[in-house]
């Protein structure tokens, strides 16, 4: 299967909790949607790169995410073949589960901000394996293909940040582009019923409009060919300028809170 068209995929979906999802393919490089075992609004997501051989896991979820994951994972390559494992931030249902994994493989590398490295420590008191993306902003696999990390401070955590996946052009954003809802579809397909979902996670979670207008900055001239947030559906590539737009005039948290303070 090559680049798929993700509206075109979209419609055809069915919820699968018995395969993986395989969202891009390209000779060895894949990116497979692993699901979620709870059907809440605030469902979580959790992404699995795999080239070739190797295989990094995004945003791994929470402990009661684990047994899911991990056997979602065996049905696509030895869950000890996950060299390294991205936390977005510290937040519990993005890394709580992040020790089991280095239970299952003691070199697996740990790639985080230095802010969430300091605080994934009370998840795990046993030494583990760590980059600090401040220091190595990019992660390269033995093929040669390449993922960034992008800092987008304070969206929510001060030391949250995205992932950009070269080969695909996906970004894999955290909690940025996070959707809550019980209505639920994989890939979204309509921008003006979906902004209702992002707004009752972003007015809420987001810390400013600075924030948000500094990060949408960072990534404007990105070529980005799908949005693969932490919760709720995935963002198309015909709809990621106005998720973009979206962002950049978002009014949350402090503007919110404190309108005349500016
Ligand atoms: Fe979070
Ligand atoms: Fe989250």
């Amino acid at each position: 299967m090559n680049e798929i068209d993700l509206k075109e995929f979209g419609r055809m979906f069915r919820e699968d909790f018995d395969l993986p999802t395989v969202l891009f393919q390209d000779g060895g490089h894949r990116i497979y949607w692993l699901g979620v075992p709870e059907a809440t609004a605030f469902r979580c997501n959790t992404y699995l790169i795999v080239d070739n051989d190797e295989a990094i896991l995004i945003d791994p979820g929470g402990t009661g995410h684990f047994e899911f994951i991990q056997r979602r994972v065996a049905q696509i390559l030895p869950p000890e073949r996950v060299v390294a494992q991205v936390l977005s931030h510290q937040d519990p249902d993005v890394a709580a589960s992040f020790p089991l994994w280095v239970d299952i493989n003691p070199y697996i590398k740990v790639i985080a901000s230095g802010r969430t490295l300091t605080l994934l420590s009370y998840f795990r008191d046993l030494p583990f394996d760590s980059i600090n993306i401040y220091d190595h902003p990019e992660f390269r696999f033995t093929s040669g293909k390449v993922i960034h990390f992008i800092p987008s401070p304070f969206l929510h955590a001060p030391g949250a940040f995205t992932t950009y996946d070269v080969a695909s052009k996906f970004l894999f954003s955290g909690d940025i582009w996070a959707a809550v809802d019980m209505e639920w579809t994989l890939i979204m397909d309509d921008f003006t019923r979906h902004e209702m979902k992002l707004n009752l996670f972003h007015l809420d979670y987001m810390s400013c409009n600075k924030a948000a207008r500094g990060y949408v900055n960072r990534i404007r001239e990105l070529e980005i060919h799908a949005i693969v947030p932490q919760h709720g559906s995935i963002i198309p590539g015909e709809f990621i300028s106005q998720a973009l737009d979206y962002l950049e005039r978002l009014n949350c948290g402090l503007d919110i809170i404190y309108p005349d303070l500016r």
